[in-house]
C-alpha cells in the first residue's frame, strides 16, 4: 500500500517535535471538554503534579507552571516575568536556542552579557566564573540543555555549581531533554526549568511548562512585562480555582495527560532515555556504516537529536536527499548550523529500533538513487 494514501497512516517522524505520538495519546484527544469543567481540571492538576514528580522535587518546594503557546512562549515568560527591572542576565551560547534568548532580552530591553562558544563546544566554564566573579550586577544566567541546534548536551550541574557558588538564580531551557535525561535540580541547583509538551513527554503540541523553586518564584509577583507570559498570574490562576487565565489548550492537556501515563507505564524517565539511546545508537553505528559522519565528537553528543554532516559528493542535495526519504515515508529535519552543512535526525517520539533500522535502509536507496557515495 502506498504510503502516501489518505488516512493509510502517518510517516515516523525524526525530527525534535512535534514528534511521532502513540495511537492512545492521539486518542485521548477525541473529547470535549470544557475549560471549567471539573473533569478536566482534575486533569489539569494531575498534570501539574506528574510533571514534579518526574523532576524528582516535591509540590511546595516548586511548582509547575503551564502556559500556552509553543516553548519559545514559555522562556520568555521566564525572562519577562521573572527578571526585575534592575536585573542583568549572563547567556550561555552555543546554538541557535541560546541565540533566541539574546534576542528576547533584546526585545524586553533585558541587560545582558554573552558568553558565546562555538556550536561544536560546550560553555566554557572558566569564562562563567570570571564574568560572574567581575560583574556583580548579573543576577540571572541562562543556560540550554540539550542544545538541539546541534544535539550537543551541555554540563548543567557543572554550570549550576558555579552560578550557584556566586548566589545567582539559574534558568535552563530543557525543552528537548526533560522527560528522557535524567536531572537533578538539587544538584544543578536549577530555580527555573522549561520544557514543552511535544518533545520527551510525548505530548503534541500547545503549551509549554515552567518548573519553578518556589522561594524565588514567590519573589516576581508584578516583575512581569507582558499580560499573557505573566508566569505569577498564570501560577496564582492555577493555584486558586485550577484554571488557565486565558482559553487552555484543551486537546493538547488531555493528550499530555495520557502522555505522561504512557511515561509512567514505560518505566519512567531511566526507561524513556534507555529506548532513546537504543535509537540513537542504532542510528549512529548504521549511518557510519553508510560512511557518514557526525558533526559533534560522540562525548558531547546526546541521544536525543543527531547532526550528520553532508557527504562531500557533489551528487549529494539535501532537498533530494529529504525528499526521497520523505516519499519513502520518513520525515528527517534539516541543519540549523551557521558553521557547517548537517542535516538532523531526531531519536526521540514513539519510535523504536525497528524504525531506525528501516530509516537506514530508506538512507541507503535514497544514496543509490543519487548517486552519491560515501568515503
Ligand atoms: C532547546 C530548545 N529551546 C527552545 C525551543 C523552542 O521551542 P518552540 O519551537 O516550541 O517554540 C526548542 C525547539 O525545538 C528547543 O529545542
Amino acid at each position: 500500500m502506498n504510503s502516501t494514501l489518505p488516512g493509510y497512516k502517518d510517516k515516523p517522524l525524526f525530527t525534535p517535535g512535534p514528534l511521532t505520538t502513540s495511537r492512545t495519546v492521539k486518542q485521548a484527544m477525541l473529547r470535549d471538554l470544557g475549560s471549567r469543567d471539573s473533569e478536566f481540571i482534575t486533569v489539569v492538576r494531575s498534570i501539574r503534579e506528574r510533571l514534579l514528580k518526574i523532576a524528582g522535587v516535591e509540590k511546595g518546594t516548586h511548582e509547575a507552571i503551564l502556559l500556552q503557546g509553543s516553548g519559545t512562549y514559555s522562556v520568555e515568560s521566564i525572562f519577562s516575568s521573572t527578571v526585575p527591572r534592575s536585573g542583568k542576565v549572563l547567556i550561555l551560547v552555543n546554538g541557535s536556542y541560546g541565540e533566541r534568548m539574546i534576542k528576547i532580552c533584546d526585545v524586553l530591553n533585558i541587560p545582558k552579557v554573552v558568553l558565546r562558544n562555538p556550536e561544536n563546544e560546550v560553555p566554557n566554564l572558566e569564562s562563567l566564573r570570571e564574568e560572574l566573579a567581575k560583574d556583580p550586577e548579573i543576577t540571572h544566567v541562562a543556560a540550554v540543555h540539550c542544545e538541539t541546534t546541534t544535539g550537543i548536551i551541555n554540563p548543567i550541574q557543572l554550570i549550576g555549581e558555579i552560578v550557584k557558588g556566586h548566589g545567582r538564580i539559574y534558568f535552563v531551557d530543557a525543552m528537548s531533554s526533560f522527560g528522557a535525561v535524567p536531572i537533578d535540580f538539587e544538584a544543578c541547583g536549577v530555580d527555573y526549568l522549561v520544557s514543552s509538551a511535544n518533545k520527551c513527554i510525548e505530548g503534541v503540541p500547545g503549551f509549554g511548562f515552567i518548573i519553578a523553586r518556589m522561594d524565588e518564584f514567590m519573589k516576581t509577583e508584578r516583575y512581569a512585562r507582558s499580560l499573557s507570559l505573566d508566569l505569577y498570574a498564570q501560577w496564582k490562576g492555577l493555584e486558586s480555582n485550577g484554571q488557565f487565565r486565558f482559553t487552555p489548550p484543551t486537546h493538547s492537556l488531555l493528550a499530555f495527560h495520557q502522555a505522561l501515563i504512557e511515561l509512567e507505564d514505560e518505566g519512567g524517565v531511566a526507561a524513556r532515555a534507555a529506548r532513546y539511546r537504543k535509537n540513537h545508537e542504532v542510528l549512529v553505528k548504521g549511518m557510519r556504516e553508510l560512511g557518514f559522519k557526525e558533526y559533534l565528537k560522540s562525548d558531547l553528543q546526546g541521544y536525543i537529536i543527531t547532526s550528520f554532516l553532508y557527504p562531500d559528493d557533489s551528487n549529494f542535495s539535501f532537498e533530494t536527499f529529504y525528499n526521497q526519504l520523505n516519499d519513502r515515508g520518513f520525515v528527517i529535519y534539516p541543519g540549523k548550523l551557521s558553521q557547517a552543512d548537517c542535516f538532523r535526525i531526531g531519536s526521540i517520539g514513539r519510535l523504536s529500533g525497528y524504525d531506525f533500522t528501516a530509516l537506514l535502509l530508506g538512507i541507503e536507496k535514497a544514496l543509490k538513487l543519487m548517486g552519491v557515495t560515501l568515503g
